[in-house]
């Protein structure tokens, strides 16, 4: 795993932007795997800036992203297709038909969970993979457990992820307790991720990367045993 130290946030967002720039400019029909949550949006931001100035084109851009609570309503303000839309999509030159997020209004989680893997591979798999961590490791929304599972799935959150996200609700209440989810295969088969994580409160998430250890209890540490893993922090969340 590559790790970069940034002075900041922004400079982490501008960096990983950068790295989004270059592989739309490598291949323009990438299909890239994306995150919701607080760490992204700078990154977001940065790139809806780039499309503005005309140096990125998302015409030909396929989106992934990785999970979505469940049961959600699509127009629900926290759900993660209304994010997407809020932070990314309705501010770049992307066709909608080309992004996908996880039905969380499905009555059927089983079949949506099968049919977006099958998407996934009709597509191709992702290019480019952006992960955000969670403060107990998980990634997307794998959470530890004794074991893991390979791909899309439905799961129970765990109450340290309901209490992390519940700055987004009216109370930790109101926080779906279940989301779709891809799983590690699915997020493994990924050419090339970054990483991102900033905070002093990702720390001890960041120091589990950093030893040699492998472990399912923290399901980041699986990316060690992925060929292209750029982790790109600030020196809080590096500890420094
Ligand atoms: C979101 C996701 C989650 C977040 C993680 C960190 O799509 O998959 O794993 O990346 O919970 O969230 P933030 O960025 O809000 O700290």
């Amino acid at each position: 795993m590559k790790v970069i130290i940034c002075e900041n946030y922004e400079e982490m967002s501008a960096k990983a932007a950068d790295i989004f720039a270059a592989q739309l400019t490598l291949k323009p029909d990438s299909i890239l795997g994306l995150a919701t949550g607080s760490t992204p949006v700078g990154m977001y931001k940065n790139l809806i800036k780039m499309n503005e100035a005309g140096k990125i084109d998302f015409s030909a851009v396929k989106t992934f992203n990785l999970d979505e609570y469940y049961p959600i309503k699509r127009d629900n303000s926290q759900s993660y297709f209304t994010f997407m839309n809020e932070n990314l999509f309705s501010h770049i030159n992307i066709d909608m038909a080309n992004t996908h997020v996880p039905n969380g209004e499905t009555d059927d989680a089983e079949a949506e969970c099968k049919e977006y893997e099958k998407k996934l591979a009709a597509a191709g798999g992702v290019d480019l993979q952006v992960l955000g961590i969670g403060q107990n490791g998980h990634i997307a929304f794998n959470e530890p457990d004794d074991a893991l599972f390979s791909y899309t799935h439905v799961t129970d959150l765990t109450e340290s992820t309901i209490n992390a996200n519940a700055r987004f609700f009216d109370s930790a209440d109101d926080v779906p307790t279940q989301a779709i989810t891809m799983g590690m295969a699915s997020i493994m088969s990924a050419k090339k991720i970054v990483l991102l994580a900033n905070g002093a409160n990702k720390k001890d998430a960041v120091k589990e990367l950093l030893n040699d250890k492998i472990t399912t209890s923290v399901p980041a540490t699986l990316l060690k045993l992925h060929p292209d893993v750029v982790l790109i922090c600030d020196k809080d969340a590096y500890g420094i």
